[in-house]
């Protein structure tokens, strides 16, 4: 994900962002990039790949940087809109290099602003929507820095974190936000900014944290405070008590946690700018499919691998309740190694967090080859499998780092959701309906909030059953592909032998395995089905496994079924099973946790599987 680290002081200004860029490295990027202000000149260098290529090129390009003190921004840059090139790095500047900006975050309405100011003369250079904001500056500026910055802020429709820096203005720097987090470490005689603390925090733990719609006029010796219409406003400053590795993970102790509790923001972001109250429908301008190519699609077929694997089972689901399309889900590595039957009309969707699994890669390769129409769902902007299909959906989950895949699954789902949105309404789904569905993504966020403050029972569920050496968990219909991931989340990070059945299945073979040291995790939320699983948690009562049930908040029966409880909110069908996961992810992390497993980088697992 995109990092900002920006500096005003006496200091050398290059090694300090140069140190705060590679301390913001385990965001993942792409690109890097900075610029420094003199009086009257304004210095820039971009380089693609990591940090270190940015600094060779400054040794080389200006050897006399170590003396250059002063105001100076910098980036790293994770490809949202545009490839992942030098010219599409941060900073960006207007044509006439007045006013350089870094930005974290989305532009929604850049469009329709680049096309007007191309009308009024201005040259852009980049396929980013970051490049608006320093031409708007400019085109709005009449020799006041703030206000042309408020001015252009004002026209902005989206989320930004930013700092501009201006030869105009050599002693300031205006720093806003919306949406996209930014920090002012408080220094005397200098400041230092960033998106993340933990670029900060080896010079400054005082910090004051921006709200939204905050404006901060940065100089050496002031920060000088005010809101978007331009009224004061007063922030706390705050102390930092983490140390620089715990500032990476944002004082959680793994990343696979701190993901987990990211999911509102990640899921927020996959569903931003994409649905379409109007028309009730999802806009998803990437698929690159008209409305006529959507209602010519005869049958779909997801392939993907794992956690991804699981989400595009779900997407099973949701086409054929949705979009009566007949579909199907593949393991990945299955798809080109059968005769896949591509015939006009089918659509092969390809799920991978990193765009580069190698058993999904050759599925879109095949799937080509055969002439079938190819979207990919994809975190990572500009990976293999995003390029090579040439259309889809990104998540915009930011970067994945702990290799069990958390956050992913549910911006998979809700992109999955969107997609059989878009087609169901194409087809058969009512406004009504298709109303119903955009209310309750929107909700997401909020109600995936609500499970993260269960998290201490969770924890303590997890306690209690961290010694067991084999788990069942079982689902049926919506729920039986979130028992396969529960599972699959429980042995990855805690070694513990877990296998994701289909509740009615249990009772063809492994029921023979169920004895009360095998506890069975049973997905009894209230929604269809929920009476069947109640009699399959009696079978395995029966046979003496303890039962932990995850169940729907208020719903008072399950207590009386099972040995332990947790509940989620109630939501419609569609998605439970992500509520439901989540709970699972926190679970698995705890029992993890309690043995003492390496969480984030488990054995023998990989973030990425590049090979067959
Ligand atoms: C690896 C990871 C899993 C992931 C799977 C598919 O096995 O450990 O967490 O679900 O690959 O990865 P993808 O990047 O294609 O979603």
């Amino acid at each position: 994900m995109c990092g900002i680290v920006a500096y005003i002081g006496n200091r050398p200004v290059v090694d300090i962002l140069t140190d705060g860029l590679r301390r913001l490295e385990y965001r993942g990027y792409d690109s890097a990039g900075v610029a420094l202000v003199g009086k009257n000149s304004l210095r820039l260098l971009r380089s693609v790949g990591k940090v270190k290529n940015l600094v060779d090129k400054i040794n080389k390009d200006w050897p006399d940087h170590a003396s250059i003190c002063g105001a100076g921004i910098a980036h790293t840059r994770w490809a949202t809109h545009g490839a992942p090139v030098e010219k599409n790095a941060h900073p960006h500047t207007d044509e006439k290099k007045n006013f350089a900006v870094v930005h974290n975050g989305i532009i929604e309405n850049y469009a329709p602003l680049r096309e007007n100011l191309i009308k009024k003369g201005h040259v852009f250079t980049s396929e980013t929507d970051t490049e608006v904001i320093p031409h708007l500056i400019e085109e709005c500026f009449e020799g006041d820095f703030i206000k042309a910055v408020t001015a252009a802020l004002k026209q902005l429709d989206g989320t930004f974190g930013i700092t501009v820096i201006s030869p105009l203005f050599p002693d300031t720097m205006i720093v806003a936000r919306r949406g996209s987090p930014i920090v002012i470490g408080v220094c005397e005689n200098e400041a230092i900014v960033a998106s993340d603390v933990s670029a900060i925090i080896a010079y400054t733990k005082q910090v004051i944290y921006l709200n939204d719609n905050d404006i901060a006029v940065v100089k050496a010796d002031s920060i000088d405070l005010r809101n978007i219409d331009n009224v004061p406003v007063s922030r706390e400053i705050s102390h930092i008590n983490w140390d620089t590795g715990a500032a990476e993970k944002g004082g959680y102790e793994h990343f696979m946690l701190k993901e987990i509790f990211e999911q509102p923001q990640a899921v927020a972001n996959t569903l931003r700018g994409r649905l379409d109250e109007n028309d009730a429908t999802a806009v998803l301008n990437g698929l690159n499919l008209t409305p006529r190519e959507i209602a010519s699609v005869s049958r779909i077929t997801i392939a993907a691998c794992g956690t991804s694997l699981n989400a595009g089972m779900l997407g099973d689901y949701l086409f054929e309740d949705l979009a009566d399309l007949p579909t199907e889900y593949e393991q990945a590595a299955e798809f080109r190694y059968r005769n896949p039957i591509i015939q006009p009309g089918s659509l092969i969707i390809a799920i991978s967090q990193s765009g580069e699994t190698a058993d999904t890669l050759a599925a879109v390769r095949e799937a080509k080859n055969k002439g079938a129409s190819v979207v990919a769902i994809c975190n990572v902007v500009g990976s293999t499998i995003a390029r090579e299909s040439g259309a889809g959906i990104y998540l915009h989950a930011g970067p994945e780092i702990g290799v069990a895949s958390t956050k992913a699954f549910s911006c998979q789902v809700a992109a999955l959701l969107m997609m059989a949105l878009k087609f169901g309404r194409a087809r058969r789904l009512s406004r009504q309906e298709g109303l119903d569905i955009i209310h309750e993504l929107k909700r997401l966020p909020e109600l995936i909030q609500e499970v993260l403050k269960t998290s201490r029972h969770i924890e303590k569920v997890a306690k209690k059953y961290s010694r067991a050496e084999n788990f069942f968990f079982i689902g049926r219909g919506y729920m039986y592909p979130a028992a396969l991931e529960g599972a699959l989340k429980l042995k990855e990070i805690s070694y513990v032998h877990a296998e994701g059945y289909h509740a009615a299945e249990l009772k063809h073979g492994p029921i023979a395995l169920l004895e009360e040291k095998v506890p069975v995790l049973a997905l009894a939320n209230d929604i269809p089905g929920k009476d069947k699983i109640i009699g399959n948690i009696q079978e395995c009562r029966a046979r003496k496994s303890p039962v932990i049930a995850i169940s729907t908040t208020g719903d008072g029966e399950i207590k009386n079924h099972a040995n332990d409880v947790i509940e989620v909110p109630r939501a419609s069908i569609f998605l439970t099973p992500v509520l439901s996961v989540i709970a699972m992810q926190l679970l698995s992390y705890y029992v993890a946790k309690e043995r003492g497993c390496s969480i984030d980088q488990p054995r023998n697992l990989a973030k990425s599987v590049t090979v067959e």
